[in-house]
C-alpha cells in the first residue's frame, strides 16, 4: 500500500500511524510506503514512530536542489533487494557466471552519486531543522486560517476550497476552484500580476476525478510567505473575476 502523509491538492496531514497500524491489524504482510515529499517540509517526518516500510521525499520540495531525494526503507527489506541499477562503486566480485555485491546501501547506489546535489541537500535539511518545524507548521497554520477566511469573506459562494477548512488537520497548501473559471485562465492572469500558483491536476487525476473536478488552482504557502502575500492573492483573485466574469 501507498499513500501520502500530506496530500499536495488537499493539503490534508494525514495520521500516518493510525492508518498503518490499520494496514497491518488487517493484513501484517502488507508492504506500506509512505510520499512524504509534502510532509518532510510542512510537518516534519517521525521514521520511528510512523513504523513504515519505505518512505520516500525530495529535496527540491525542501528548499534543496532538485534531482535528489531520499528513499529510506528498513534494513530487512533493503537487505532482500536486488539492485536494480548497475554503476561503479557497488560491485563485490564480478565473474564471467555471476557477480556479488557490497554491503548496504552500495549494493542500492550503483554509479557515481550526485555529490553536490546531496551537499547541498545536508544544508537544506540543517537550515530546516535551524528554523525548527513546530515554528514552520505555526507559521503555515496562521497563514491558512487566514487565507481560508478571507477566500471566504471575498468570493463567498462563487469559491470552493477544496479540503478539510480546518487549519489544524491541513498543511500551508491550498486549493480551490471558481464554478465557471478554468484553473489555467485563473493561473494566467495571476501570473501578470505576478502571482505564481499551480493550475492544473498537481499529478492527482483521481483525485480530481473524485471530485467532479476538471482542475483546481493551487497557492502554497511557505516560510517565506506572508499575510501581505495572501492580501496580494486575494486581489489578484478579484481581478481574475472581474476580468473574466465580464
Ligand atoms: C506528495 C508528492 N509526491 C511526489 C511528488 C513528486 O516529486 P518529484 O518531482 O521529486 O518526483 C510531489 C510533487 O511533485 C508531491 O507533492
Amino acid at each position: 500500500v501507498a499513500f501520502t502523509a500530506v496530500s499536495n491538492v488537499l493539503g490534508t496531514i494525514n495520521p500516518v500511524t493510525q492508518i498503518i497500524k490499520a494496514i497491518r491489524e488487517i493484513n501484517p504482510g502488507v508492504i506500506v510506503v509512505v510520499d512524504a515529499a509534502q510532509a518532510a517540509p510542512h510537518t516534519g517526518i517521525d521514521v520511528q514512530l510512523w513504523d513504515a516500510d519505505f518512505i520516500v521525499l525530495s529535496a527540491h520540495k525542501m528548499l534543496g536542489p532538485t534531482g535528489v531525494g531520499v528513499l529510506w526503507g528498513k534494513n530487512t527489506h533493503l537487505e532482500q533487494m536486488r539492485p536494480v541499477q548497475y554503476g561503479g562503486e557497488m560491485v563485490l566480485q564480478v565473474k564471467i557466471e555471476d557477480s556479488t555485491f557490497k554491503e548496504l546501501p552500495h549494493k542500492l547506489e550503483a554509479g557515481t552519486p550526485n555529490i553536490a546535489g546531496v551537499i547541498a541537500f545536508k544544508e537544506a535539511i540543517k537550515y530546516i531543522e535551524n528554523l525548527d518545524i513546530k515554528s514552520i507548521r505555526e507559521h503555515e497554520k496562521e497563514l491558512t486560517q487566514y487565507a481560508i477566511a478571507k477566500l471566504h469573506q471575498n468570493f463567498g459562494e462563487k469559491i470552493t476550497i477544496i479540503g478539510t477548512k480546518n487549519p489544524d488537520l491541513r498543511a500551508g497548501i491550498l486549493s480551490f476552484s471558481f464554478d465557471s473559471l478554468h484553473s489555467h485562465d485563473i493561473a494566467q492572469l495571476l501570473d501578470e500580476k505576478n502571482i505564481a500558483v499551480r493550475a492544473g491536476h498537481h499529478c492527482t487525476m483521481p483525485l480530481h476525478n473524485h471530485l467532479n473536478l476538471t482542475s483546481s488552482t493551487r497557492a502554497s504557502f511557505y516560510i517565506y510567505t506572508t499575510k501581505e502575500d495572501v492580501d496580494c492573492l486575494i486581489d489578484g483573485l478579484r481581478h481574475v473575476t472581474n476580468t473574466l466574469s465580464k
